[in-house]
């Protein structure tokens, strides 16, 4: 497990399993991930609050919420802590930093799941290597990747935060889609057509296939 000698697993008294079963549920993640814009953070958000609503255990980790405490990027983190840290420690976007950010999620979301919680991610995500590394934490069926689909004309159009239009003036490098590649999943276990349908039918999608696969009840 960890190449440190002096970290060692600590096995926890109360198993996933019992967890679970207190909850009622199993617990999953729920991996979205497509261009910025294409509606991962409203369709994750609509399917967290139908869960709730059927009284199942559920929590959304957000690429914009998440870049603001764990994830921080070296601005944030300048003024609190000071420029090497900042330096040694911020995450931007550059390949490297989208690797990290996205192993770090996996890691997190790894946690909320053996917590007996379905755990929604709306991430970019754009490498494939990085969300296999994330699968590769879960069981078989545990890790349900949905690609939310839409062309990046569609995307762009809609453009809530601007940044489309940043990227294309050259005030942001790196951005998927536009100067660094999106890597669409091969397999994913679902695809929301987020160019033809509304946000609430593809939350709807969501929960069908929660369902069929048992899941949620
Ligand atoms: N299925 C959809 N159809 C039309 N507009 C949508 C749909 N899903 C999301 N949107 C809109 O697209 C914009 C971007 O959605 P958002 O969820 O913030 O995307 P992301 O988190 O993938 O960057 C928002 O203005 C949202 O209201
Ligand atoms: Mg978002």
């Amino acid at each position: 497990m960890t190449n440190e000698p002096h970290v060692v697993w600590h096995e926890h008294s109360v198993s996933r399993k019992e967890r679970e079963e207190l909850n009622g549920h199993r617990g999953c993640v729920i991996w979205f991930t497509g261009l910025s814009g294409c509606g991962k953070s409203t369709v994750a958000n609509l399917v967290d609050h139908k869960l709730h609503s059927l009284g199942v255990h559920s929590m959304v980790l957000d690429g914009d919420n998440v870049r603001h405490g764990l994830n921080a990027g070296p601005g944030m983190l300048k003024e609190r802590h000071g420029e090497d840290f900042a330096k040694r420690f911020g995450l931007g976007f550059s390949a490297e930093d989208r690797e990290e950010n996205i192993r770090r999620i996996g890691a997190v979301a790894e946690l909320f799941a053996s917590a007996g919680i379905i755990t929604l991610t709306a991430f970019i995500s754009p490498y494939r290597a990085d969300r296999d590394g994330a699968r590769a934490l879960q069981d078989e069926g545990d890790f349900i990747e949905v690609l939310v689909d839409a062309p990046l004309e569609v995307c762009e159009k809609r453009d809530p935060k601007g940044l489309y239009k940043k990227a294309r003036a050259g005030e942001i490098k790196g951005f998927t889609g536009i100067d660094d590649p999106y890597e669409a999943p091969e397999n994913p276990e679902l695809v929301l057509d987020s160019a033809g349908k509304d946000a609430e039918t593809l939350a709807d999608e969501v929960i069908d296939y929660l369902r069929g696969k048992g899941k949620i009840k």
